[in-house]
């Protein structure tokens, strides 16, 4: 009887870690994602500027590519050490809600 249960939940948790580490290996495989930058942004960024900055008449950044930089650059500053991923899913987030570059 205990023997059986303890079966029964060794095999949902294997099941449940085989499913973890696809949804990991698919998650890492595709593109940005923009709600985690979202996230990490709203974590991180606000405290020398708000989202205005992104949005402000003369703003500076007029390119994707300057945009990764500035987003490297700011992070830089706050000595976060995010990864490549983590910038590109800033970047991301920042040009579909604000920036909009194609
Ligand atoms: C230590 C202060 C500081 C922090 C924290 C900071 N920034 Fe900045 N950021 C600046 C300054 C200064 C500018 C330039 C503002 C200017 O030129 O008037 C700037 C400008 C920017 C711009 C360009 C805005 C434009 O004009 O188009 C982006 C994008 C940006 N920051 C992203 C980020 C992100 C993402 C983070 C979080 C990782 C962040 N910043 C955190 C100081 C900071």
């Amino acid at each position: 009887m205990i023997t059986r249960s303890r079966n029964a939940t060794m095999k949902t948790f294997a099941i449940t870690l085989l499913a973890a580490s696809i949804s990991l290996l698919t998650t890492s495989a595709s593109a940005a994602d923009p709600a985690h930058g979202r996230q990490l942004q709203e974590a991180n960024c606000m405290s020398c500027h708000d989202n205005s900055v992104y949005t402000r008449k003369d703003r500076k950044v007029t390119s994707l590519d300057g945009l990764q930089k500035q987003v490297r650059r700011c992070e830089l500053t706050l000595g976060l050490q995010w990864f490549d991923e983590d910038v590109d899913d800033v970047t991301t987030h920042l040009n579909q809600n604000f920036y909009q570059f194609k």
